[in-house]
């Protein structure tokens, strides 16, 4: 399929190019010391992503540990509420550990495995990561630092809690906002005093080249799936996938499998308390251009053009950028890229929990709110929503902030 100029039966060779470039974001903006690091693990992963052993490897271990392939669920009480739009979940709430963090953490850890290292080094929003990688480094027997912001650590305590149980250190970042932005700079600071040792495993498609490629490449048995599991329940394609962006390594997983098809794609971010900069954390909708955690792409900045503070309900959205392959599919159009706020989010929560017994995580029930709404615009047709991960960790901040609804 050819779409504004671009040719997706192609794509995954092109993009990114082999500076990991997607268009003019991408890229790898760090010292030259760092940058020897990641020409390293560049050069690694090349070799390993094509070694059946390797391939083969992932595979048993998606199935005999993860437990994948995670199904598709058909939300029948809530397709009737809404109207006629039938709305279809991709199920990585049911992916070991929770979410779908443990897709590219398992692949990041085997290579870690592969190239003799001993640590494993990552940052932490909602925790899921953290207790992805955590786990992954119990599996593969590592050890693991996970670098947390202290408003963070209170927020998603039952994580934390299992973070530690799965023999993770949980290290506190008590500066600035102490979310996520803080957690990945930490990371970053203790990556490049202890590369020769540990592998930094980031938590989205962020950050130089080669991790966008990387984890959208590990992300992308979700898509994968979906496609084959969706083609197999009805005959035929979704007319609209939504999932939610974060730094987007669920988005672009689920994204990959249907780029070269006719559906209508969303990526939906976190609107927070409202527009106004400070308040919410939608860097694709009201970012610009800019360099940040060794990658270019959108960004929010402040007025002296530093990443600015961010919002959002949900601790594994609130990032002040996303992925490369995020901004340069907006650019092309290919992707739609839109918000919901906390409130139609919460509202969302309930109502899934409610009318289907599914409890998802907040950061997915951004996306779920998003299918309910093009589901009453659409009329008639289909929404295949990827539910990137369960609400189990979220259960004391919501019955403390919002009580049972
Ligand atoms: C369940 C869940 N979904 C989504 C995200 C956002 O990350 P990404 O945009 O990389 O998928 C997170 C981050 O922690 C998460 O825990």
């Amino acid at each position: 399929m050819n779409f504004n100029g671009i040719d997706f039966d192609t794509y995954f060779k092109h993009y990114p190019d082999e500076k990991g470039y997607f268009g003019k974001y991408g890229g790898s903006f760090i010292s030259p010391e760092l940058q020897k690091a990641m020409d390293e693990i560049t050069e690694a992963y090349f070799t390993i992503c094509k070694s059946r052993k390797f391939i083969a490897e992932l595979r048993r271990i998606r199935k005999e540990f993860q437990g994948r392939p995670t199904p598709i669920s058909h939300l029948e009480r809530l397709s009737n509420k809404l109207g006629n739009v039938q709305l279809y979940v991709k199920r990585e709430d049911l992916n070991h550990s929770g979410a779908h963090k443990l897709n590219h953490c398992m692949g990041e850890a085997l290579l870690a495995k592969y190239m003799g290292k001993k640590k494993v080094i990552a940052e932490t929003g909602a925790g899921q990561l953290g207790v992805a990688l955590a786990t992954a480094a119990a599996y593969f027997g590592l050890e693991c630092d996970i670098y947390m912001g202290s408003v963070d650590i209170k927020k998603q305590a039952p994580n934390v809690a299992r973070m530690k149980i799965l023999g993770a250190n949980v290290v506190e970042v008590t500066h600035g906002l102490q979310t996520l932005k803080e957690a990945v700079d930490a990371a970053f600071d203790a990556y490049s005093k202890e590369y020769k040792d540990a592998i930094y495993c980031i938590g989205s498609v962020l950050g130089p080249h080669p991790f966008p490629l990387m984890v959208r490449d590990f992300q992308s048995v979700v898509g994968i799936e979906a496609r084959e599991q969706f083609l197999e329940m009805t005959g035929e394609l979704p007319d609209a996938i939504v999932a939610c962006v974060g730094g987007g390594s669920n988005a672009a997983g689920f994204f990959s499998g249907f780029l070269n098809d006719p559906v209508d794609i969303y990526g939906i971010e976190p609107l927070g308390r409202g527009p106004k900069m400070g308040d919410h954390a939608a860097s694709l909708k009201y970012g610009t251009e800019g360099i940040m955690h060794g990658f270019n792409s959108i960004m929010l900045k402040d007025e002296n053009g530093e990443p600015a503070p961010v919002y959002s309900v949900a601790s594994g959205l609130d990032y002040p950028s996303s992925g490369p392959e995020h901004a340069f599919l907006q650019d092309i159009g290919r992707v739609k890229y839109d918000v919901i706020d906390d409130e139609e989010t919460i509202d969302a929560f309930f109502t899934l929990s409610k009318l289907e017994g599914i409890i998802p995580a907040i950061e997915s029930s951004h996306a779920v709110a998003y299918g309910m709404k093009l589901a009453k615009e659409m009329g008639k047709g289909s929404v295949l929503i990827n539910l990137s991960g369960r609400g189990d960790k979220d259960m004391d901040y919501i019955i403390e902030k919002y009580g049972i609804r």
